[in-house]
């Protein structure tokens, strides 16, 4: 096996089977391996690591014995924990930001304040480690507002307030019941935004950069944007709302600051970085960002991009990579994403629900189908449902309608008790 380089994927969502399919789609022999990686994975002819593994120095220790010549790290916990630095400690390469880098994301105070200092455009805030003067601030500030707490929290750290109860309650959550946990021992306090969002992924050795085509995620459970917020219940890419015109200006004031200010900290940003962007009446302002990819936009975006992934991943992983080297080419073209849920989520639901369909979905077109919370049964034979977001079905065409129809195309031929979908994922695009 001398011959194949060998990759290991760390997660095991809809998000890193997109990342293992975009790697089987690059022109190379990989031998594949995931930890813990999910039954799709498996199908698509992934190895995964069924080994116990009880931190990220035990995995490292796996990765040397199997000779894994690159590590893709899908979400954002074990960025947070340091996992890349714990690899490069190992010897080992592995695409993703250090735990510095990775504060963009796990720590929303540090992000704020290197917008603050840096210039970045985003909305307004103030920082608190106390509920009084909390109260007291949005008191002074009045609804709408909105108060998101530190650390990582699922995404469920934000809370947009249309009244000032719902702030008030937002904080008694955070500092007296402390349902966030260390993560809400700071919270920001930020006026609120209005306008359409997108999110723009950012290819970097943490000097030169690439730039994904931008998508549209579909955060509430409902069709026309009502009901919970969700991680996300489809995307679409390319999406209108930010044109070439807008890109060169989220370029100018927003990503190349963002890099050259994380060198400048000291915390050079490799990897993937996540801008979710607003475009408000006055310009494309930074809601947050993530320092991974994002899920359910990962499955409707690397459909589009033709390069060798391996290469691209390594070159953004190493010392002395350079992205620009890497050759990269964008399909005309849309891409959808559909989620399939089970029913209830995002609050309780059901699981072990048989799922029927998904080969002759795959029959469809240009149909793909991401596995996120699938399980097989005992017998290994057949797949059932395992989690909220159960899996995303893709497809591509080469109008935005096009890739829509295929898409829900495919969603008919899935079939499980409860399944919930939204009927209007790209819509947002076509007006
Ligand atoms: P975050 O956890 O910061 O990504 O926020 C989650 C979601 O909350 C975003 O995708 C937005 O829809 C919404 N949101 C966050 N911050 C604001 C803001 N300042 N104004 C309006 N909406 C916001
Ligand atoms: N889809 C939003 C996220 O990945 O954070």
């Amino acid at each position: 096996m001398d011959f194949m380089d060998s990759v290991l994927i760390i997660g095991g969502g809809g998000r890193e089977h997109a990342l293992l399919k975009a790697l089987l789609r690059s022109d190379r022999p990989l031998c594949l391996y995931a930890y813990p990686g999910n039954p799709g994975m498996e199908r698509d002819g992934c190895m995964l690591v069924d080994q116990k593994i009880a931190n990220w120095d035990e995995l490292a220790d796996w990765a040397k014995m199997n000779e894994i010549n690159l590590t893709v790290v899908g979400p954002e916990a074990p960025l947070a924990e340091g996992v890349v630095d714990t690899f490069k400690k190992h010897g080992l390469l592995a695409f993703g930001p250090s735990k510095a880098a990775a504060q963009i994301e796990s720590s929303k105070v540090f992000s704020k304040n290197l917008m603050k200092k840096y210039g970045i455009p985003t909305a307004d805030f103030e920082i608190f480690t106390a509920k009084d003067e909390a109260l007291a601030y949005i008191e002074k500030k009045g609804a709408p507002i909105v108060v998101k707490v530190d650390g990582l929290a699922a995404g469920k750290g934000a809370v947009v307030c249309a009244k000032l109860g719902e702030a008030k309650a937002a904080l008694e959550d955070i500092f007296d019941k402390k349902s966030f946990g260390e993560a809400g021992d700071a919270v920001i306090i930020e006026e609120m935004m209005s306008g359409e969002e997108a999110s723009v992924f950012v290819l970097t050795d943490g000097k030169s950069y690439k730039i994904l085509p931008v998508a549209q995620d579909h955060k509430r459970i409902g069709d026309n944007d009502t009901g919970l917020n969700t991680g996300g219940m489809g995307a679409y890419a390319p999406a209108p709302a930010v044109d070439a015109k807008v890109m060169a200006v989220v370029e100018k004031d927003i990503i190349a600051p963002t890099l050259a200010a994380m060198d400048k900290e000291g915390a050079r940003y490799r990897g993937l970085l996540y801008v979710g962007l607003m475009m408000t009446a006055d310009g494309p302002k930074v809601v947050e960002y993530n320092c991974r990819f994002g899920d359910p936009e990962t499955q409707a975006v690397m459909p589009l991009v033709r390069c060798d992934w391996y290469k691209l991943f390594k070159e953004c992983a190493s010392a002395r990579g350079n992205l620009s080297d890497v050759g990269w080419s964008v399909d005309s073209g849309y891409c959808v994403a559909v989620v399939m849920a089970s029913k209830g989520y995002p609050g309780k639901f059901a699981k072990g629900k048989a799922i029927t369909g998904i080969d002759e979905a795959e029959e469809k077109g240009t149909v793909d189908v991401y596995f996120a919370g699938v399980a097989t049964d005992r017998k290994k034979e057949n797949y059932q449902t395992n989690g909220g977001r159960v899996l995303a079905v893709s497809a591509k065409g080469e109008t935005l309608a096009d890739a829509i129809a295929q898409a829900y195309e495919g969603v008919a031929e899935i079939k499980f008790d409860g399944a919930a979908f939204r009927r209007d994922i790209g819509a947002k695009g076509l007006r």
